[in-house]
C-alpha cells in the first residue's frame, strides 16, 4: 500500500513537472494554484485572488483559464448536432473563434454534423479511429423536457464521449450543454459567455498533450510522458544525457 502510494506521488510529481515544461503556462498548474488552500491562494496575486474574497467564490465566478496555446500543428475535428441548430451553431462559432486565436489553421479543422447528441459518440469514434485529428469537439445542446428522455440522452452521451476518448486515446471535448431551460442554453452560447470558446481551447491543449504523450501527430515530441522528445535535448541544452535514445511509448 505504501509503495503504491509513493509511486502515485512520484507519478503525480512527474506529470506536474513534465507538463510545466511542455506548455508556456499550463492550465493544470494554474488550476493547482487555484485549488491550493485559502492561505496559499490569497497570496497568489498573479491569479487575482488576493482581494480578500473567499477562494471558493472566486473560483466559481471565474471558471477555467488557459495559458498561451500554440495550435499551429494541431488538427481538430468538430462534430455538431442539427438538433437545436441555432444554439449549436453559435457554440460551434465560439469553438472556431478560439481555434483561430490559438493559430489552428483552417486546413487543420474538420467539420461534420450528425442529427442529435445520441449520435455524437459513434461519430467521434469514427473520426478518432481515422487518425486524422488530434482532438475532437462534440457540440450539442440538450434541454430538459417533461419526460425522462433528457436524463437518458445526457448521461449516455457524456459516458459515450468519455469512453471514446479513453478507448481511442484521442481527446474528445464534451461540448454538450445540458440545460433545464432554453434560456440557460442561450446565455451559455452567446457573447462573452459562449462556452464554445473554452471547448476550442480545451481541444488545443489536450491535442498538444496527446501529441506530446504519444508521439502521434503532425509534429509530435515523441517522449515518454509529457515533455519534449529526449532527441531535442541531446545537445545537453535541457540537461539530458547526451546521446541517450529517445524513449517512446509502445514498441
Ligand atoms: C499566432 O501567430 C501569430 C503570428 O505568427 C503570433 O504572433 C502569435 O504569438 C501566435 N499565437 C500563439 C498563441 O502561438
Amino acid at each position: 500500500m505504501r509503495v503504491f502510494e509513493s509511486a502515485l506521488t512520484l507519478a503525480g510529481g512527474l506529470f506536474a513537472c513534465r507538463t510545466a515544461s511542455a506548455f508556456v503556462a499550463p492550465a493544470a498548474s494554474i488550476r493547482a494554484l487555484r485549488n491550493a488552500p485559502a492561505g496559499g491562494a490569497s497570496t497568489t496575486s498573479t491569479y487575482g485572488s488576493s482581494r480578500g474574497a473567499p477562494a471558493t467564490r472566486m473560483m466559481a465566478a471565474e471558471g477555467v483559464t488557459f495559458g498561451e496555446l500554440d495550435g499551429t500543428d494541431v488538427r481538430v475535428g468538430i462534430i455538431s448536432t442539427r438538433w437545436n441548430e441555432e444554439i449549436v451553431n453559435r457554440l460551434t462559432d465560439g469553438v472556431k473563434e478560439s481555434l483561430k486565436e490559438c493559430n489552428v489553421t483552417e486546413s487543420n479543422i474538420f467539420e461534420t454534423k450528425v442529427p442529435g447528441a445520441f449520435e455524437l459518440p459513434l461519430a467521434a469514434r469514427f473520426l478518432s479511429l481515422s487518425q486524422t485529428v488530434d482532438a475532437v469537439v462534440c457540440v450539442g445542446c440538450l434541454i430538459k423536457g417533461d419526460t425522462m428522455h433528457f436524463e437518458y440522452i445526457a448521461e449516455s452521451t457524456c459516458k459515450g464521449l468519455m469512453d471514446v476518448s479513453i478507448q481511442t486515446s484521442t481527446p474528445v471535448v464534451l461540448g454538450v450543454l445540458t440545460c433545464t431551460e432554453e434560456e440557460q442554453a442561450i446565455k451559455r452560447s452567446t457573447g462573452d459567455n459562449n462556452h464554445g470558446v473554452d471547448w476550442g481551447k480545451t481541444a488545443v491543449e489536450m491535442g498538444l498533450l496527446r501529441m506530446s504523450a504519444t508521439g502521434v501527430g503532425k509534429k509530435a515530441g515523441g517522449a515518454l510522458g509529457f515533455g519534449k522528445s529526449l532527441d531535442d535535448k541531446k545537445d545537453g541544452k535541457d540537461g539530458a544525457i547526451p546521446g541517450s535514445k529517445p524513449k517512446k511509448i509502445g514498441f
